[in-house]
């Protein structure tokens, strides 16, 4: 039997990948206007990096993480997700001491996780993720939250829902855990084994406990916005008034608690709203993490950031029947007849390519109009057609495919001749 490509990844051919393409690099401009600039880390970290901030009471690390003992012995782990790797290298690298501060960084590049996979959900996917790190102004909140957006928008999507929460400070968050335990304690003989051992180690987690998701308890649990304190108040609603003065559209949801541990204060998802996405919509998650850089070693750094997949940002876009253009089609096309046209034309098509051009020639020996139908599906702008007599009388006919003009070139002025078209 062949082999088959490993359940819940995906292989990007031509066509398709042009749109990733354009993806990125839509995102890499957006983020040199917002002033980020792209780290690359290792895909495989020291398992203990996505324990200590990741957590180690959530699914991602009791669940779903790819790890194993390389040849020395090490554990480690392939990331499933690029914030604790960002931080680790800011202070590894002392990043801190960086005279430009916040320290504004973004990244693309594989995740994995060993989830079920369905639509939207693979086991190896693609993050595009920013992290600002260095500064508690709720300003920086409401841009990484613009960021976000204006990526999704300025490829035509229309269709996004913006929710956010506060998941307050440590103060907050201490008294909102003293109530999930009171509240779930009396019946956690009802709730599976994974939140029975969350109840005290971290009892915010049992509610995003996929398993336990319709108990009665669930609905009725306190939420976080009832025990946020004055200062943790104050920052959300600072950062909702920017949010409005970007006039981007939000919802508060006191549910929203993410899957990770190492937020605080804001937290927020984009979702698509568009008809017949399928039924994971989340596109993009983000949220505060102040106390990461000191868990993981560096001096006191507030920080705050998010990432996408690229998998679910294409999805979004063909459930809005958002059109990328992958076919742009190429310069030039030769067409030759006879050999000694045939070799000449891989010197022309090298001097088109060298001065810039998108050009191709024909490789297989094809007749004449195979080679024209050729033209057609790369959809070239112009068809250069030499035959011998051609050749002999050093002239070269160029067909504008689109109007059908031809233009007769002198061969040895090629290339002056052919910038002169008009490309
Ligand atoms: P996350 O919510 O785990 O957050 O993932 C962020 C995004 O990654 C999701 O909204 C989704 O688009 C995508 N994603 C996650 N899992 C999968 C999957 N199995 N298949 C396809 N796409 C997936 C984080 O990873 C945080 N590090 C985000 C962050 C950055 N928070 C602060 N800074």
């Amino acid at each position: 039997m062949s082999i088959r490509i490993p359940r819940g990844t995906q292989d990007i051919l031509p066509g398709e990948v042009e749109k990733w393409q354009q993806i990125e690099k839509n995102a890499r401009e957006i983020c040199e206007r917002y002033q980020y600039r792209e780290i690359r880390t290792p895909i495989f970290e020291h398992t203990e990096l996505f324990l200590r901030s990741v957590g180690d009471t959530t699914d991602i690390v009791q669940k779903e993480m790819y790890t194993f003992k390389d040849r020395g012995d090490r554990d480690l782990t392939l990331r499933p997700e690029g914030t604790a790797s960002t931080v680790r290298s800011f202070v590894e690298n002392k990043m801190f001491g960086d005279p430009n501060q916040p320290v504004k960084l973004y990244y693309m590049g594989p995740m994995f996780r060993y989830e079920r996979p369905q639509a939207g959900r693979f086991r190896q996917f693609v993050q595009f993720g920013v992290e600002t790190l260095g500064s508690a102004d709720p300003a920086i909140d409401a841009e990484v939250i613009s960021l976000a957006m204006s990526i999704y928008r300025s490829m035509g999507l229309k269709k996004l829902k913006l929710i956010i929460n506060s998941l307050g400070d440590k103060e907050s968050r201490k008294a909102h855990r003293e109530a999930l335990i009171q509240h779930f304690e009396p019946r956690i003989g009802e709730f599976c084994s994974d939140c029975q051992s969350r109840l005290e180690k971290n009892p915010m987690r049992i509610l995003d406990c996929k398993k336990d998701r319709e108990h009665e308890l669930m609905a009725s649990a306190p939420s976080i916005i009832d025990y946020l304190n004055d200062e943790s108040k104050q920052y959300f609603e600072k950062v909702q008034t920017y949010l409005s003065e970007l006039e981007i559209p939000f919802e508060v949801d006191p549910n929203l608690v993410r899957g990770l541990d190492y937020y605080n204060h804001t937290a927020f998802e984009i979702m698509s709203d568009a008809e017949g996405f399928g039924a994971i919509t989340t596109l993009c998650g983000g949220g505060r993490y102040n106390g990461l850089v000191e868990e993981m070693g560096g001096p006191e750094t507030p920080g705050i950031g998010f990432a996408l997949s690229i998998e679910r940002f294409i999805a979004a876009l063909e459930a809005e029947s958002v059109e990328i253009n992958v076919n742009q089609g190429i310069d030039c096309y030769f067409v030759s007849l006879g050999e000694s046209a045939k070799d000449y034309t891989v010197k022309l098509l090298h001097q088109l390519r060298t001065a810039g051009y998108t050009a191709e020639r024909d490789y297989l020996d094809r007749k004449f109009k195979a080679q024209f139908k050729a033209a057609d599906r790369l959809n070239a702008k112009y068809v250069a057609i030499l035959g011998e007599d051609e050749l002999q009388a050093n002239k070269i006919n160029v067909k504008a495919m689109a109007t059908g003009e031809q233009t007769e070139l002198a061969l040895d002025r090629f290339i002056e001749q052919f910038k002169e078209l008009g490309n």
